[in-house]
């Protein structure tokens, strides 16, 4: 481990978090000396941006019953709602969708596709859908249902959302430095293998599949070391059940691994994925992020009779095998799109640019889960908020403020997505956060400029932000199309 990781590590306890013993690298080229890192594209087409008032955002906000997710993207300036589906496609990519052949069955744009895919996920089928949660959706209808216990490193909402739905529970596990915002660990998305051994040992049978999810969104983006997912893949096999990754941010992650694991650095990122995915017996996967995909998604596993089951459900509800849920020109994006995701001078700009975001912040002393994740900046609203309890919701509040301000559209991480339990009840969710999440290729360092600006005025006012109440609160999934009121 490096001296600089040494010192800002106040945990590094597990064993396999072993780290390079080289700083992380500030350099925006490997034979370089500069230290500003520079986007690697120049800008080919441009989308305008429209100017709000604050008055025009104060009527915005209340008509959309004060949730982000209503409102209208034209009157969102820095929309950081999301990195799924909202980044840059390349000039590449545009070329590749001109070769879009719309057969219905065996076009050679799926082809194209699934070759991509395994060459980097040599898994035995590849099953295409239209986005990450028709995988999940497919997966847990074949593998879930009531009695079974699918654990993770933490469940994305929709994962959880879907395990719940086929009657199975969602168990999140992540070590325990992944709960807290402010303890540095070059890996606190790993799985607690204690956690999971005492599972498996004990009921193996009730767990059909374990998941981890590479990086851990839900817990602030935060990568899944190597040698984690190799002992988590060797406890899974010594107890016949098969691990599963749910891969939409593996290149970043991969990245996290190159920058920070023992004996990584070397390595070519594709050699790291595929490692990766040596160690899993399937995955599910968003397109929407890493691959740089507008839409899209895939389901890939060695298991023949699974896969001839989950074809089943998929021909039912997303398509023929060769296009599930998506167009032969998509397939075609997704297929280039996977190659530009694993560049290595692609990732070294887009890790650093978040941390750009997320280190300015810390230095003006907003708290930010640390270290900085792969795709966005997560605030720490419970210590921002503090006057303001679990559930009257300080990161919606914290979210409403920031659009209120400046036009920042961000996501609550917190007790309104997670709070409700399938029992009924409300229970607060570990952690309050606030995800700023940075589309790829999208905005310039200006942007981030501006949001530095807004987060850092906004922050200054926290103590007079209000609490909120649900007006409006749906069965499943309410973060989505809940309504709020301040509560005055
Ligand atoms: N798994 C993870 C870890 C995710 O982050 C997402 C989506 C999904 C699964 C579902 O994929 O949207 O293609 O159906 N995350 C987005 C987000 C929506 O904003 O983090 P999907």
């Amino acid at each position: 481990m490096s001296d600089q990781w040494r010192e800002i590590c106040d945990v590094v306890t597990v064993a396999e978090s072993r780290i390079l013993d080289e700083a992380p690298l500030l350099l925006c080229g490997v034979d370089q000396t500069f230290v500003t890192i520079i986007e690697p594209f120049r800008i080919h087409s441009v989308e305008p941006l429209r100017i709000t008032t604050a008055s025009e955002r104060e009527a915005a906000i209340e008509n959309a019953g004060f949730n982000l997710f209503n409102l209208h993207s034209q009157d969102v300036l820095i929309d950081l709602l999301t990195d799924s589906g909202t980044g840059a496609m390349s000039r590449d990519q545009w070329a590749a969708i001109q070769h879009g052949d719309e057969s219905y069955a065996g076009s050679p744009s799926w082809f194209r596709f699934e070759a991509a895919v395994k060459e980097l996920f040599p898994f035995k089928h590849v099953i295409p859908t239209h986005q990450g949660r028709a995988a999940e959706k497919i997966i847990f209808t074949v593998l879930g249902g009531p009695g079974k216990v699918i654990p993770n490193n933490t469940h994305f909402d929709t994962t959880r959302a879907n395990v719940e739905a086929s009657g199975a529970e969602a168990r999140d596990m992540v070590i325990p430095e992944g709960h807290d915002a402010a303890v540095i660990h070059p890996f606190k998305g790993n799985i607690d293998l204690g956690t999971l051994e005492l599972l498996l040992a004990q009921s193996a049978a009730d767990v059909p599949v374990v998941f981890l999810t590479i990086t851990n969104n839900s817990g602030g983006g935060q990568p899944v070391s190597l040698a984690n997912i190799r002992a988590a893949s060797e406890l899974c096999h010594h107890y016949g059940v098969p691990l599963f990754l749910d891969a939409c941010r593996f290149a970043e992650n991969a990245w996290f691994i190159h920058e920070r694991e023992e004996g990584q650095s070397g390595r070519e990122i594709s050699d790291i994925v595929r490692e990766i995915a040596s160690l899993a017996d399937g995955m599910t996967m968003s397109a929407k992020k890493d691959p740089f995909g507008n839409i899209g998604g895939w389901l890939a596993l060695n298991d023949d009779d699974v896969a001839e089951s989950c074809r089943n459900v998929l021909i039912l509800t997303e398509g023929f095998p060769t296009y599930g849920g998506l167009a032969g020109r998509d397939l075609e994006a997704l297929a280039q799109g996977l190659k530009e995701a694993v560049h290595p001078d692609y990732l070294r700009y887009r890790i650093r640019s978040t941390a750009y975001l997320g280190d300015a912040l810390d230095a003006v002393g907003v708290p930010v889960v640390k270290p900085i994740g792969g795709h966005a900046v997560y605030i720490d609203a419970k210590s921002l908020l503090p006057h303001v309890p679990p559930l009257h919701y300080p990161g919606q509040s914290l979210a409403i403020a920031l659009y209120q301000a400046g036009g920042i559209r961000s996501c609550e991480i917190g007790s309104v997505m997670f709070a409700r339990q399938p029992d009924g009840t409300e229970v607060p969710a570990a952690m309050e956060l606030v995800r700023l999440a940075i589309p790829r290729r999208t905005y310039t360092q200006s942007h981030i400029d501006y949001v530095i600006e807004v987060v850092t005025s906004v922050a200054k006012e926290a103590a007079s932000l209000p609490g909120y109440r649900m007006t409006h609160e749906p069965k499943s999934l309410r973060h989505f199309t809940a309504r709020f009121e301040p509560i005055r």
